[in-house]
């Protein structure tokens, strides 16, 4: 299915309890057939607000994660597990993640990114099924329906430890290799 599709699919969903809380269902921003995608969590304020994956804090430093390796936001693809915002940007819970997953998979299917980057732990245990902690799983590369997966930390982690950017620096230093 195309990603028109998909969103024509979700249309003004009410699959779960998060739709009563959201302004706007976040379905994701970016290139049809980008070679690279990024996966997160799910909306916060700014993005339920606009409608679009990473524009608050934590998305301007993951445009300049992007933008670290040459590449820009036009050129990748942005999407989240959870398409509505938590409220108070609780965790998504277990529900949630099985009622939304779905859709995320199916963009990852429309795009066909060569490499996927996985933003924190939620998005890596949605995609590799694996309850292993992020810290464990980065700087490992594996292979993820036909793609490379490259677990990394959520830039809002990074946002309160600034220290740990030089990891997301060695993986994004891989990505642009498995880009080449
Ligand atoms: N955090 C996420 O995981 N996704 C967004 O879109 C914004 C912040």
């Amino acid at each position: 299915m195309s990603l028109d599709g998909i969103r024509d699919t979700l249309g003004d969903c009410t699959r779960c309890k998060l739709h009563q809380g959201r302004t706007t269902l976040v379905f994701g921003v970016g290139r049809a057939d980008a070679d690279l995608m990024f996966v997160g969590e799910a909306p916060g304020r700014d993005e339920d607000l606009q409608g679009v994956p990473f524009v608050g804090r934590a998305g301007q430093l993951l445009t300049k994660i992007i933008e670290s390796i040459g590449l820009t936001r036009d050129e990748v693809y942005i999407a989240n597990v959870i398409k509505c915002r938590p409220p108070q940007n609780r965790n998504p819970e277990p529900d949630e993640v099985e009622t939304c997953e779905p859709f995320l998979f199916d963009q990852l299917a429309a795009v066909q990114p060569r490499v996927v980057v996985a933003l924190g732990a939620f998005a890596v245990r949605t995609l590799l099924k694996s309850e292993q902690p992020i810290s464990r799983l980065r700087g490992q590369v594996f292979d993820y329906r036909g793609a490379k997966l490259v677990p990394t930390f959520h830039p809002a982690f990074l946002l309160r430890s600034p220290d740990r950017k030089r990891d997301v620096w060695e993986d994004m230093k891989k990505v642009r290799a498995l880009l080449a």
